[in-house]
């Protein structure tokens, strides 16, 4: 008896085998037919809302970049901005012109009630020197305000709506990088602090309006790049998506990896067009210009300078690139290999994106920095990464680079120019330029900025208008 039950559990077994096998083959061959398994392959995670497709992964362009070297054309993309598919709806504030484009001199005519200049006919311009390094705040705005221009060349990543309800983000049009610059170094010292106050003013505006208390500021985005930039308001406008160079003077609950984007500084050094210089036309190994005590994380430099200033193919010097060093800092930086990237007294800094736009193999000691675009870059493939533990020991770094090969360098110089179209600013915005990858960079955010933003409303509705104030986090 128990033998018979065996063989008929065996065929039992069989036949059940076989179907799986068959569904199996079917849905195989099911998915082909209709392309899925194209999409299966490429690990790609796509979520839909109404009108709107974006996929959790790598832009095609950086995925095709990695398939192809040198697939970056721009020929392809001579597309129009379709509005309809753009990953980002965004409302933005008709700030006054004191917060915007009045700091660069620019005033409305005097019967036009409108706050912004006419792009179309001239373009303010943006005070230039160390001053461009933070400018992310014009190119955005830029990019917004030409968002529905009729023929507006390239793919949009956001458009402007006038409603914002219709709208993902709200954008606070404040040049507050420019704000530090311009009102806390004016040689003349005045009894207010002009900066302070356009801060204080951004806050009493902000928090006025009703899609500020619609949202708690959950779904707002600022722009506060210059590490000092912002630094009254920002302890009051924490909970928006913050546009930052890095965390290092924020405290953790203020700003995050998690809720706020990392954006690149706009290099100083002249992008290196047409780079045939390779391994061998390079003849500095290692490069670096900086100032040589900075506060905090600085004495690493000192430091490094010990260990390395007998190299003969080293050059390290101190001193800040001013304007007029640029061009020595650009020969220098497209004549090397490897440019290193020391934390200074915050841990990012041009630097890292003037070796990205010179095609020198940046070699980052600093272990608290946070990088652009990060969930769909990977860095180790372009940038060589040495923690400060490892730095200051003894022959470590030199031993290190020196023994990176000339292929492996070449591979890493190959990557970047590849990917350095992600770290230029421009006007008019190219496809998956600085100003695109910010944009998409924030759209990637948005289902947490969803998340955080529908728990925050569970028992909004008993509140708004009766008592919004409790949730605003300023009194
Ligand atoms: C780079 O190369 C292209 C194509 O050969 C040429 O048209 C362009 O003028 C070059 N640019 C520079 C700055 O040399």
């Amino acid at each position: 008896m128990p033998d018979r039950n065996l063989s008929c559990r065996k065929s039992l077994f069989f036949l059940f085998a076989m179907a799986t096998l068959l569904i199996l083959v079917s849905w195989v061959l099911l998915l082909d037919s209709t392309g899925a398994s194209r999409l299966i392959d490429n690990h790609r995670l796509s979520i839909s809302t109404p009108n709107r497709v974006f996929s959790i992964s790598e832009p095609a362009s950086v995925a095709a970049a990695r398939r192809r070297p040198n697939a970056l054309s721009r020929e392809s993309d001579v597309k129009k901005c379709d509005p309809n598919s753009a990953m980002l709806k965004v409302f933005m504030y008709d700030l006054p012109p004191e917060f915007h484009f009045g700091m660069l001199d620019w005033q409305p005519e005097p019967n036009s009630n409108s706050v912004w200049p006419d792009i179309a006919k001239k373009i303010p311009g943006y005070p230039g020197g160390l001053n461009l390094q933070h400018s992310i705040e014009y190119w955005l705005t830029l990019d917004l305000l030409s968002s529905r221009f009729p023929d507006r060349p390239g793919p949009c990543s956001a458009v402007r709506v006038m409603d914002a309800k219709e709208a993902d983000i709200v954008f606070v049009p404040f040049f507050s990088s420019l704000s530090y610059n311009k009102f806390t170094k004016e040689k003349v010292k005045t009894k207010v602090n002009r900066d302070k106050e356009l801060q204080d003013k951004i806050v009493k505006y902000l928090t006025e309006q009703k899609e500020w208390k619609r949202s708690g500021g959950r779904d707002h985005v600022i722009m506060a790049h210059h590490p000092n930039s912002m630094l009254n308001a920002r302890m009051k406008l924490w909970p928006c998506m913050f546009i930052l160079s890095d965390f290092g003077r924020y405290p953790p609950n203020v700003a995050n990896v998690q809720k706020d984007v990392i954006v690149p500084y706009r290099h100083m050094i002249r992008t290196f067009v047409n780079d045939s210089a390779g391994f061998d036309d390079r003849p500095t190994l290692l490069y670096f210009q900086g100032a040589i005590y900075r506060k905090d994380g600085g004495f690493i430099r000192q430091e490094l300078f010990y260990l390395l200033k007998d190299e003969k193919d080293v050059h390290f010097s101190f001193g800040s690139i001013r304007q007029n060093g640029i061009s020595e800092a650009t020969r220098g930086m497209h004549s090397s290999k490897f440019c290193l990237n020391i934390a200074g007294d915050t841990p990012s800094s041009n630097r890292l994106f003037d070796a990205i736009a010179s095609h020198c193999v940046p070699v980052i000691i600093s272990d608290e920095i946070e990088l652009p675009y990060e969930d769909i870059l990977d860095y180790s493939k372009f940038c060589v990464f040495v923690r400060f533990g490892d730095a200051v020991k003894k022959d470590y770094l030199i031993n290190l680079i020196r023994g990176i090969s000339r292929e492996q360098w070449t591979q890493m110089w190959e990557r970047l120019k590849e990917i350095e179209g992600f770290f230029e600013f421009n006007y008019p915005s190219q496809k998956d330029d600085a100003v695109q990858m910010i944009w998409q960079a924030v759209a990637r955010k948005l289902p947490f900025l969803r998340l955080k933003l529908h728990r925050w409303k569970r028992f909004a509705r008993f509140e708004v208008g009766l008592k919004a104030s409790r949730f605003s986090p300023y009194n």
